[in-house]
């Protein structure tokens, strides 16, 4: 693959390097199934190197000023929107996602850089007044220490941006795995925060396909005080439990089951444009993607149509194709998990109103609509994470509700309404971390992104997010 940005060594400590036993891992385009290349297959020796590097670098980083933390960010922000192009194409190939969307991540991630940039200058302390004349009372905020981040494929220059700015800003430094389908963009960021002038061994970015390996080692660092991760609910638990005899600080992202509600009084086009913005983003890989939707029983007919309308007129193909509009899904087991759980809602009774099971040799799925889903279909209880839209139909509002928390995950949620009362009902009776309401699109750098019960602890974005990378001091000084 020709892209400027196309690094295929690990970078630890400012220098390129390769696995020591020379073991790579070829990296698949999910859309044309070609590899376009091969990053190092890294282990426990290279992991271990990478922890080392970020702690030797840790004195020199949290002890710069905020300001020099924030004009390094600048710089590295302005040079993901210089090469945007170029970084958008390296993260089509290795993800699938249409241009538009890539650019549109990359601009969201760069968002999150400026965002902590500025943030990370007010790193504000307090002082408290005591209850004893001659004592003061102080506290500062500082850096947490030595951070892991490990990353989804689903966003791969998003979400590491999203950890590494905050990580970054509040003077830690970094060890980052990024997910094994999708290195390319990871390794591309650390090439930039090099040339943006941020010093050897605060970014240490190491790829691998043996990611129990690499989490095993990263988890077991008492040098590591902190693990922030976005995954799958799953394996959030076990590196949860695996940060438990250190005592890690731990931002989890975690897996999530959006309902999308449309009330009887919503504006059906704000509906339908919400859903599809939700839906099928990153062809519904997304852990925020709208996975049941609840519509008032007098609308299935009429969101049905629209949606499918909608739907139809979806182009799939490779992202780098001007025409595209929907990509692939990441891997053949996504795609059979899609397939499984369209053929079982089938099976019991669904109604296809487009697409249905893949059946082609690719990855590509066709955008689905099916009505008449209940509770007993597995895509109602589990993370379809693709492009399917299962609707449900209801009557009243409290069973919408009842419904859409009849979840143990709990990250985004989505409705529509005209009626302002039920907007503040309704959105105080989701048991979710995050609410839209006649949006289907809510993520944005100054907002905190995170979710409850199983979809995680901690936030990321907003002024929030840069307290995940901070502890507080207290200082009592007698005079
Ligand atoms: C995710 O799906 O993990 C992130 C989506 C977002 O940031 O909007």
């Amino acid at each position: 693959m020709d892209n400027p940005h196309l690094k295929q060594a690990c970078y630890v400590s400012g220098q390129w390097i390769s696995a020591r036993s020379g073991a790579t891992f070829p990296v698949t385009d999910p859309a044309s199934g070609e590899t376009i290349a091969a990053v190092p297959d890294c282990g426990a020796e290279e992991t271990q190197a990478a922890i080392i590097a970020a702690e030797r670098a840790l004195p020199g980083w949290r002890a710069l000023t905020a300001e020099q933390r924030s004009d390094c960010l600048i710089r590295l922000h302005d040079l993901m929107l210089g090469n945007l192009t170029t970084l958008a194409e390296l993260l089509v190939c290795e993800n699938g996602k249409p241009r538009a969307e890539a650019e549109g991540e990359i601009r969201y991630a760069a968002g999150f850089v400026r965002w902590f940039a500025a943030e990370g200058r007010r790193i504000y302390g307090e002082t408290i007044p005591a209850s004893h004349p001659d004592k003061r009372l102080l506290v500062t905020r500082q850096p947490v220490g030595v951070c892991a981040l490990i990353t989804p494929w689903n966003f791969p220059c998003a979400m590491l941006a999203r950890k590494l700015a905050p990580a970054l800003a509040a003077g830690c430094t970094v060890v980052a795995k990024p997910a094994e389908e999708t290195p390319l963009s990871a390794l591309a960021l650390a090439a930039l925060c090099e040339q943006a002038g941020i010093p050897g061994g605060v970014v240490n970015v190491v790829t691998s396909r043996a990611p129990e390996v690499v989490g095993g080692v990263l988890t077991a660092s008492p040098v590591v005080r902190k693990l922030s991760f976005t995954g799958s609910t799953e394996v959030g638990e076990l590196l949860m439990t695996q940060c438990a005899p250190t005592l890690k600080r731990l931002s989890l992202e975690l897996g999530g089951s959006a309902p999308l509600i449309v009330f009887k009084d919503a504006d059906l086009k704000k509906a339908v444009d919400g859903a599809m913005a939700s839906k099928y983003r990153n062809c519904g890989q997304t852990c925020v993607a709208s996975n049941r939707f609840l519509i008032h029983d007098s609308l299935v007919e009429r969101f049905a149509a629209m949606v499918t309308s909608r739907s139809s007129q979806l182009q799939q193909g490779h992202g780098l194709k001007a025409s595209t509009t929907i990509g692939p899904m990441i891997s053949r087991s996504a795609r059979d998990k899609v397939a499984r759980l369209v053929s079982d809602a089938i099976s019991k009774g669904a109604t296809v109103w487009c697409g249905g099971p893949p059946t082609g040799s690719g990855l590509f799925v066709a955008p689905t609509v099916l009505t008449g889903i209940t509770g007993e279909m597995d895509l109602w209880r589990e993370e379809i994470f693709g492009p399917v839209v299962a609707i449900r139909s209801f009557w009243h509002e409290e069973d919408a509700v009842t419904l859409a928390n009849a979840t143990p995950y709990g990250l985004a949620a989505y409705f529509f309404t005209e009626d302002l009362a039920r907007s503040w009902r309704v959105s105080e009776a989701l048991d979710f971390g995050m609410v839209g309401v006649n949006t289907g699109m809510m993520s944005t750098p100054q907002a905190p992104f995170g979710g409850v019960k199983r979809s995680g602890i901690g936030r990321e974005g907003s002024r929030h997010g840069l307290d995940e990378y901070l502890e507080l001091k207290y200082t009592c000084i007698a005079l």
